[in-house]
């Protein structure tokens, strides 16, 4: 990072840290916002890249932590409060099968990030209360279910699983009752009634995952809130350093409609990054009478269209429908 600050840029040999760097130039030069924009395939290293680029915005621009080590024992404490193993007992962590990574140490990371937490000024409540609900959720995806006595209805299957549910009910300080019911039933409400009918297991399990999703999901944006609070962003600020780090393209047996949009996203972006290199390069060759040879790439253009232009969007639905959840009227 010593190397690369203030160095200009293409001086040094290509990094992330020069693109950092010259978008923060930029905008202490110009005056001007700036956009990084991480992309390339699922796994290629976009999320490391992210944290690559903010390590540095905040090496030149940001406010450095304090170092007091917490103890390790911690994570011990932590696994013993919640009722958590190791992750191989897991569902929602023993997909992978991978537990340890080389120059990965997990105990460390933990107390990295209660120290950031700390620095940011998220109190010891909130983050229990974090923990808190992330072991909720490993609880929630460990509950397994098995046909119940009613024709297409479910039942959690074992004592185990009861255990689970109990735990993540507890957890979440929900009455266990009433996550259950959430689980393996539907309810709805018609003018006249509330119609409620079980859930078939597949339809529980879908229901489960969703549910940890969701709350997964509000966690993040509630920590990405608290943070940009306590950081201090200013709101009357005028320019900023944006940095978007995309979902991947990827391409599975059977591709749920969420990594549809992300796949769909990922060829927008492409469509961008060609029009941008290819076609203004081509026109600065051009204009200063550079022979030039065509460089060949991959259009997906049609297959966007095939996507985007509205008269034809029904017919991708209607194409996907037996391989993903869709709704059952046509988007307007
Ligand atoms: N610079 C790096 N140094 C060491 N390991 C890396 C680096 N970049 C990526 N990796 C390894 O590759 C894995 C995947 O990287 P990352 O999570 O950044 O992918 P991604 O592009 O964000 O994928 P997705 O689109 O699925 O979010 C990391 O968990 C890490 O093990
Ligand atoms: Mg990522």
């Amino acid at each position: 990072m010593e190397q690369y600050k203030e160095a200009p840029f293409g001086e040094l040999s290509p990094h992330v840290f020069a693109v950092a760097e010259a978008s923060y130039r930029a905008m202490r030069n110009e005056g001007k916002s700036q956009s990084i924009l991480v992309s390339g395939e699922s796994g290629a290293g976009k999320t490391e890249t992210t944290k690559l680029i903010m390590q540095y915005l905040t090496f030149v621009g940001g406010r450095a932590g304090s170092d007091d080590r917490t103890v390790e024992q911690q994570l011990l404490a932590d696994a013993e409060k919640y009722k958590l193993g190791h992750p191989s007992h897991f569902h929602y962590l023993n997909q992978s099968k991978i537990y340890e990574l080389d120059g990965v140490n997990n105990a460390e990371e933990y107390v990295n990030t209660r120290r950031s937490m700390d620095i940011v000024g998220i109190s010891h409540e909130d983050q229990e209360a974090i923990f808190r609900v992330l072991a909720a959720i490993l609880h929630l995806g460990n509950i397994e279910f098995s046909p119940g006595k009613v024709a297409d209805s479910s039942a959690v299957t074992d004592d185990k699983s009861r255990f689970h549910m109990q735990m993540a009910a507890e957890l979440f300080m929900c009455d266990v009752e009433l996550l259950l019911a959430t689980l393996c039933t539907r309810s709805r409400q018609t003018p006249d009634e509330n119609i409620i009918n079980n859930l078939d297991c597949n339809d529980a399990v879908a229901g489960r995952d969703a549910l940890a999703k969701s709350v997964y999901a509000c966690l993040f944006d509630w920590i990405v809130d608290k943070i940009n609070k306590s950081v201090g962003q200013d709101e009357k600020s005028q320019i900023l350093i944006g940095v978007l780090d995309i979902y991947g393209f990827e391409c599975f047996k059977d591709n749920s409609f969420e990594q549809f949009c992300i796949n769909f996203a990922n060829e927008k972006l492409q469509q961008h990054f060609n029009k941008h290199v290819f076609k203004m390069e081509k026109e600065e060759y051009d204009r200063e009478e550079i022979n030039w040879r065509d460089i060949e790439f991959v259009d997906n253009q049609d297959v966007l269209d095939l996507i985007e232009k509205r008269d034809r969007l029904w017919m991708v639905f209607f194409c996907l429908s037996p391989l993903v959840h869709l709704p059952s009227h046509p988007p307007s």
